[in-house]
């Protein structure tokens, strides 16, 4: 099975982001390629509108453009998680972490700003607000599907939905002012290619901007993954903060500013957000009781104070600039 190959010409998917002043794509401009994997609104043009519908039936309908094995164990989870990322009191649209992230990543009028692994689009759409277009990318088809669900009832045009790997990215060069990609290196079994690939995608002199909870070198990193996966099988490995600084720099990118924020969740709240099995849910909190009472580190920083256990993650930005 192939891996991850990018399975189309980068030039025949050029017009999808053309600009609204430019004419609408037609895919009978080019009559002997393949579109089954190419998912294209039937409109860009954020003032004429983007048929949400009609776009998602095409990705319905075009399947599997991934031959990825690694990306199946993800697309099996995030199928399962894909509601809660949606749901009233979701993590990943904590105004707390959007607003951070956004005091880093300037974006203007007129940006196309790319989400990479972007699930249902989270930290793009509000990024994306003051962008001419937000394109969200992601591998998981429900996640995408709860995106467009929301964007429909919000009655925005300006934010499209496509299924692709972040290893492979079915955009050709430099079209996209703000590339962000936030809490999902941890999943990718190589972040280096996925570096390359929003490098690529980027403008020259636009801006790439990673975010993930990264954690130690040795042991106490790898005791933290362990858990992780128990709780997530989807989960392959927290960056390492130094790897990743020098990964951003061999992908090309001149790093620009970097922050670090702390983020404390109530344990139970945190193991069922991703519906661990029950045996796998219990080793995780006796492993989180025993750190809190002074055993042994897990790198979750387990505590418990007034009854409640928590874990906290370190989350760290880096934003980088396309030279
Ligand atoms: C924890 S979620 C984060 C979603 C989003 N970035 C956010 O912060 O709201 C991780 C996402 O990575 C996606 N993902 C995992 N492997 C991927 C791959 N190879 N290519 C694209 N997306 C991937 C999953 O489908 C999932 O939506």
């Amino acid at each position: 099975m192939p891996h991850c190959d990018r399975s189309t010409d980068a030039s025949v998917l050029r017009p999808l982001v053309r600009r609204p002043n430019e004419a609408p794509y037609d895919h009978r401009e080019n009559p002997g390629n393949d579109y089954r994997n190419i998912y294209v609104p039937t409109s860009i043009d954020p003032r004429g509108g983007i048929d949400y519908w009609q776009m998602w039936s095409t990705v319905a309908a075009g399947t599997a453009m991934i031959g990825c094995m690694s990306a199946e164990q993800s697309i099996r989870e995030f199928t399962r998680q894909a509601a809660s990322f949606e749901a009233p009191g979701s993590h990943f649209a904590d105004l707390g972490v959007l607003d951070w992230i956004a005091g880093y990543v300037a974006v203007h009028p007129g940006d196309r700003l790319l989400d990479v692994a972007g699930g249902t689009g989270q930290l793009g759409r509000h990024l994306g607000r003051s962008a001419e277009l937000c394109v969200v990318a992601d591998i998981t088809p429900a996640m995408l599907e709860q995106g467009a669900q929301t964007v429909r009832m919000e009655g925005r045009h300006d934010v499209v939905f496509v299924q692709a790997d972040a290893m492979a990215l079915p955009f050709p060069d430099a079209q996209f002012e703000v590339v962000v990609s936030r809490f999902a290196l941890h999943h990718l079994t190589d972040i280096g290619p996925v570096l390359r690939e929003m490098q690529r995608v980027c403008t020259p002199g636009g801006s790439v901007t990673v975010i993930d909870m990264v954690t130690e070198t040795g042991s106490m990193g790898e005791r933290m993954d362990e858990l992780e996966r128990l709780r997530d099988p989807s989960h392959v490995a927290c960056p390492r903060s130094s790897r990743l600084r020098d990964l951003i720099t061999g992908a090309g990118l001149r790093l620009v500013s970097e922050a670090t924020r702390d983020q404390r969740f109530l344990a139970e709240p945190w193991l069922d957000s991703a519906q661990p099995k029950p045996e796998a849910r219990e080793a995780i909190l006796e492993a989180l009781r025993a750190e809190a009472a002074g055993g042994a580190p897990t790198g979750l920083r387990a505590a418990e104070a007034d009854g409640a256990l928590t874990i906290t993650y370190r989350d760290l930005l880096l934003h980088a600039s396309r030279g």
